[in-house]
């Protein structure tokens, strides 16, 4: 791998998103000790006038929980003291080259017998300024060449409002930087059992067979959350939860659960896989929509009181291609809602000929819970225990916290920063994937923002609106009464 000195610059770096999640994540790599000291540089970039000792005190909450807090004091000191603090505009030459500086010093003092210049600039940013702030990094901060090493930007969503908007960003970037340097992030892709989702496909004799429309009545990809927009109302409401949930996370797990096999393991094989599905997708018809919004969303104040904006919506995507025609893939996504969930949901069809007559007990069901509780579990019909021949439903079940005890699952943004380090763009959504994924959505969106498609009202700590329900019926989604999961406890 590769050695020298590595600069990891974080744009925005008093924002939400650098708080939260990358301080955070960059700090657990560094306690793991995937980040060495020896090498490592942390800038942050912010446009507010505050000192190094300043801009520590803001994120050190974040970085620690009381739990834990003793425990890692020691690297907590060591990590903060590698963080320095350049202020400046978003778009001003002078800034950037203050920035500039700042790395150049510390790549020449950390410069091994090889050397090397590695730049890896995070926007933890608005994407209204990815533009002017990567013609600045291109202009003023990329790597020395003389050096060597790299350059690489990581951008998150949003990445535009809809297919034109998207595509105009990435021309703008494309214009700047090559598609193996810049690393779009959709932290779905950073989850444990999103990334089990090939293994479990392609290393598993089991599955192989039964992947297809031939046995596979419908799949669900489902979001919840049993928490409003709080505090997040103005910027939800210019999006929705299409863009916000569905458009990307949703979208991205469908993809691992209907490509084809790749042909390789290799980063571009896998993308073209996907790429593949999205353009196989045909354009959603409108009563294959249910959106909602909960009652109360418009209390805020930063939302107008006539937005239409979903907070809660069902899609169904159909797969016009020889594995899946037929087979409908139900998107849902909610906030607000009863529960705070995730899963992917593979229905099987019945079985031909039932001589148990217990189809109506319920069908074969794949259920993977990517969050919370990590789990798998395949419900199926056994013989009830006992004298009598009774079936009843029950499961196979793998739970993660039972059968791997003591093995703690990396955050997201942990695996994915440290992917961008080593240069593996597997789990980042490529330009043209980015595209097509906008293609699906973009009639629907402006039909949405032109009020031409209605949002339901639902009340919080619901399921959402009752239409999406008989929707999924609609589409052959079987429901098993009186049959729950109930997850492991130790
Ligand atoms: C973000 C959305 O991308 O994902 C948020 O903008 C949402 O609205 C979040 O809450 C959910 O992520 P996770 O990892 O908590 O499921």
């Amino acid at each position: 791998s590769e050695t020298g000195s590595l600069s990891i610059i974080v744009l925005g770096a008093s924002g939400d998103l650098a708080k939260k999640k990358t301080f955070p994540a960059l700090f657990n790599l560094f306690h793991q000790g995937f980040l060495s000291p020896d090498e490592v540089h942390i800038f942050g970039y912010a446009r507010s006038k505050i000192t190094d000792e300043e801009l520590r005190d803001k994120i050190r909450g974040y970085l620690v929980d009381e739990k834990n807090a003793s425990a890692k004091s020691d690297a907590l000191s060591k990590f903060l003291k590698l963080i320095k603090y350049v202020s400046g505009p978003y778009d001003s030459e002078e800034g950037f080259k203050r920035l500039d500086k700042a790395i150049s010093e510390h790549e020449i003092s950390k410069k091994t017998s090889e050397g090397s210049s590695r730049r890896l600039f995070y926007l933890a940013l608005p994407p209204s300024v990815y533009p002017p702030v990567s013609k600045m990094i291109k202009a003023w901060c990329t790597n020395k060449s003389d050096l060597g090493g790299w350059t690489r930007i990581v951008v998150e969503k949003p990445f535009g409002k809809d297919l034109e908007s998207a595509e105009q960003l990435s021309s703008q970037i494309g214009a700047l930087f090559e598609e193996p340097q810049i690393y779009r992030i959709d932290h779905y892709l950073g989850k444990e059992l999103v990334q089990n989702m090939l293994v479990l496909r392609f290393a598993n004799r089991l599955f192989l067979p039964l992947w297809n429309r031939d046995n596979i009545a419908n799949v669900q990809i489902v979001f919840r959350e049993d928490f409003g927009t709080e505090g997040r109302g103005g910027y939800f409401d210019e999006y929705g939860i299409i863009r916000d949930i569905i458009q990307n996370h949703l979208l991205q797990v469908l993809c691992l659960v209907a490509m084809e096999k790749p042909i390789s393991l290799k980063p571009e094989h896998i993308r073209d896989e996907k790429v593949k599905v999205l353009q196989s997708v045909i354009p959603i018809k409108d009563e294959e929509v249910v959106l909602g919004q909960y009652e109360g969303y418009r209390d805020d104040p930063t939302v107008p009181n006539d937005s239409n904006t979903p907070t809660f919506a069902t899609t169904i995507l159909r797969i016009d291609n020889e594995r899946w025609e037929g087979v409908p893939f139900i998107l849902k996504a909610g906030k607000a809602m009863s529960s705070k969930k995730a899963d992917i949901r593979i229905q099987f069809k019945d079985v031909p000929g039932d001589i148990f007559k217990c189809q109506n007990q319920g069908r074969n069901e794949f259920v993977i819970r990517l969050q919370p509780s990590e789990a798998m579990y395949m419900k199926l019909t056994v013989k009830q225990p006992g004298l009598e021949m009774q079936t009843v439903q029950s499961e196979l079940d793998l739970s993660y916290m039972q059968r791997y005890q003591g093995v703690s699952i990396p955050e997201a943004y942990e695996r994915l920063i440290l992917d961008t380090i080593r240069g593996d763009q597997q789990h980042f959504v490529r330009r043209d994937e980015l595209k097509a994924a906008w293609e699906i959505f973009t009639p629907l969106l402006h039909r949405i923002d032109k009020g031409e498609v209605k949002s339901i009202p639902y009340k919080q700590g619901s399921r959402g609106p009752a239409e999406a329900d008989q929707l999924l019926k609609k589409a052959g989604y079987m429901q098993t009464h009186g049959y729950i999961w109930i997850p492991p406890t130790l």
